[in-house]
């Protein structure tokens, strides 16, 4: 294993002790409100704090870009992306489908990532070049050649509402196109699910850099394809993501290029 992708499976490991730790005594977990049905909790932070130490134990140079810090102002070619934990929402109410996201770039191109659901004990893993993996074993996206029979995954716009009329039109046509639309609620593991077969395709808009950069690559590494609604590669600061398997990921372009966030601002 790579020696980055050690360190933050470390990393990983640490935060999904913490959120199990948590998880055993929910009434116990202090929420507050960052916007409408946007939460944070003290889980995420000290999931957050132990990641970052953790990396910077080793790397005290690289920078840090995570979802309840935000950026720090050192200057470097790593940086680490990090959800400490995505699906806070599912977290607090105990519906266990969330996971940590930890992400290298390097230069802007992510070349390692990981996602732990530590519910399940599941560790995806995928360093550049090196193929993405599920505890020990490789995995890669489905075969379904029809996106009339593929799974697909998505999130629903949540915080205010804006975008929420374009997306209702976009779920009817997903709807009628696939063989079934999930909203689970935790990107970075929906993504992983991707590369892992269990879905054929994701999306969502409203997105953030540390909900999809790990699961980006995994996806990737294990054959499928990610960019924005238009097909476009880059994605990760454009709030806007799609993933599948090659031949389900460019039907679902089709159904969401008019949906682009670019021509949704300008209509
Ligand atoms: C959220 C989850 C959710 C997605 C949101 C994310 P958080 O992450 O991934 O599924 O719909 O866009 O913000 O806030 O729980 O880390």
């Amino acid at each position: 294993m790579h020696p980055m992708l050690n360190i933050a499976v470390k990393a990983a490991r640490r935060a999904g002790q913490i959120i199990n730790r948590a998880s055993l005594d929910l009434d116990r977990v202090q929420v507050s409100k960052k916007q409408h049905n946007d939460f944070v909790t003290e889980v995420d932070k000290a999931s957050e704090a132990a990641i970052i130490e953790t990396l910077h134990t080793a790397y005290p140079d690289h920078s840090i870009l995570a979802e309840e810090s935000g950026k720090d102002d050192r200057e470097s070619e790593f940086q680490w992306i990090i959800d400490p934990l995505d699906g806070t929402t599912n977290f607090i109410h105990g519906f266990q489908y969330y996971c940590v996201s930890i992400a290298l770039a390097h230069k802007g191109i992510v070349t390692q990532a990981v996602v732990y659901d530590p519910t399940r004990n599941d560790l995806f893993t995928a360093s550049r070049g090196r193929g993405a993996y599920l505890n020990e074993r490789r995995i890669r996206v489905g075969k379904l050649d029809r996106l009339a029979d593929a799974l697909i995954g998505t999130g629903f716009p949540f915080r205010d509402g804006a975008g929420l009329d374009a997306y209702a039109r976009l779920f009817s046509e997903m709807t009628l196109s696939c063989a079934g639309l999930r909203r689970p609620g935790a990107a970075a593991l929906d993504l992983a699910n991707v590369a892992a077969g269990r879905l054929d395709g994701f999306f969502e808009q409203g997105i953030h850099a540390w909900d999809v950069a790990a699961g980006s690559l995994i996806v990737t590494e294990a054959g499928g394809l990610v960019g924005n609604y238009t097909g476009e590669s880059n994605f990760l600061h454009e709030n806007e993501i799609v993933a599948g398997n090659p031949k389900v990921y460019a039907q679902m372009i089709k159904i969401l290029d008019p949906y682009t966030r670019t021509r949704q601002s300008a209509a």
